[in-house]
């Protein structure tokens, strides 16, 4: 069983790791990995496929940065021809970022099944980008594995045929269990200068609505200033948010290795981190703050306190289940629900079903003994397809 994985960006890269290794336990199996080349940074791409172990992809179709409409084109136009040549029996795409949605139209359009995992997850709020590519992606898809109970029940709602749906567990967990002996050998904390038990918190940022308009950003990074006279911050920085930051200009910034010389004090901005140290990082933090959807999920396995700085969540099993809580992005709201968390950390209930490392395992199982069928075949070959340059 020929089977295309499809991963883009960070996130992705997090998610077909357990998946890859899986797959790649069965001789039965074909695993070819495309990157579409989304993510092209050495901090934000080969040092995921280092610290994940995944071997070096087949291809990658360098789309690079643009506007979603030219990102998504991009990888469409560049993944066509490739799975005509290759003409796999499966599609496998994670996730929610323009790789994901792009990669599933293409491969549809085509005739290949397409699986995808971390389906059905919600915001309800389509000024989202990720929540068109979810919504459009589980709706043309073959077979759909779910990381949370609130998957399937929107799934249904939608009217999503429940013969497609399987609820199977969260990836993005089974690699925060598989990789813990090396990201808790991380010297991440040495390279800060961080001892033992310093308090810190952590925070990540990237998402449009909270960094992409000065105000907006200016207000949270206030609320951090005023949060950090009582412990230092840590904001690993994404490259969308570095020249704003750079911009507002009152901001310390940190290159690991420092550390012996200078403890963290304030708000430190910091280079992207790699996944061991950026785990290890937040898997001893006071707090997390974040607008980033796997860290809602892998603070509630950590048992670590976690902030959300948005209005809504897809992921509400890390409210229910975790120690998330959902507090929009006014300054105000921010200092204070992060002074009240410090004083009184949430008890985390034990992780949410299925969040067991095993979900990787279970998508493939499932994989193998019902292989997906999806329009036939022949309109691989048979679509008329004009190649331009
Ligand atoms: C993407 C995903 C988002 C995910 C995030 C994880 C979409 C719509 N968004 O957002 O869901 O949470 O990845 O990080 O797919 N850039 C670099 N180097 C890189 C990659 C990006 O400098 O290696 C900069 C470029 O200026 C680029 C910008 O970051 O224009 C945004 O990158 P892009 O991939 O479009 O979206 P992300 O914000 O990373």
């Amino acid at each position: 069983m020929k089977i295309v994985t499809i991963a883009g960006a960070r996130p992705n890269f997090v998610k077909i790791a357990p998946l890859f290794q899986e797959m790649r336990r069965h001789a039965s199996i074909t695993p070819i990995l495309i990157h579409t080349g989304q993510h092209y940074d050495a901090v934000m791409s080969d040092r995921f496929f280092s610290d994940l172990e995944i071997q070096p992809p087949h291809i990658n179709l360098g789309v690079g940065s643009g506007s979603h409409a030219i990102q998504t084109a991009e990888v469409m136009r560049r993944l066509e021809p490739i799975l005509i040549s290759l003409s796999p029996e499966l599609v496998l795409v994670v996730g929610d970022v323009n790789s994901t949605l792009a990669s599933a139209l293409t491969a549809v359009k085509l005739g290949i099944p397409v699986a995808h995992v971390e389906a059905g997850l919600r915001s309800f709020d389509r000024t989202m980008p990720e929540e068109i590519n979810r919504l459009v992606t589980d709706a043309i898809s073959d077979v759909l594995f779910l990381s949370e109970e609130s998957a399937l029940n929107n799934l249904l709602h939608e009217g999503i045929d429940k013969e497609k749906l399987h609820l199977v567990g969260n990836v993005m967990i089974d690699a925060l269990q598989w990789f813990k002996p090396r990201w808790e050998r991380s010297s991440i904390f040495w390279r800060l200068g961080l001892e033992v038990r310093s308090p810190y918190a952590v925070v990540t940022l990237h998402r449009p609505s909270n960094v992409d308009e000065p105000n907006t950003l200016l207000n949270i990074l206030n609320a951090l200033q005023e949060l950090s006279r009582n412990l230092p911050i840590l904001f690993p920085v994404h490259p969308r948010v570095k020249p704003q930051l750079l911009r507002l200009g009152h901001v310390a910034w940190m290159e690991p290795g420092e550390g012996k010389r200078c403890f963290p004090q304030g708000v430190v901005c910091l280079d992207p981190l790699g996944y061991l140290d950026c785990i290890a990082l937040m898997s001893r933090a006071r707090l997390v703050l974040t607008d980033s959807g796997g860290i809602q999920e892998e603070t509630t396995v950590l048992g670590v306190p976690c902030l959300t700085l948005r209005e809504n969540t897809e992921r509400p099993v890390t409210v229910t289940h975790g120690t998330n809580r959902v507090i929009g992005s006014d300054p105000g709201r921010i200092v204070r629900e992060a002074l009240r968390t410090l004083e009184h950390p949430p008890h985390p209930s034990g992780p949410p079903p299925l969040w067991d490392g095993r979900a990787a395992e279970r998508i493939v199982r499932i994989l193998l003994e019902h292989r997906p069928t999806g329009p036939p075949q022949a309109m691989v070959t048979t679509n008329s397809f004009t190649q331009h340059s």
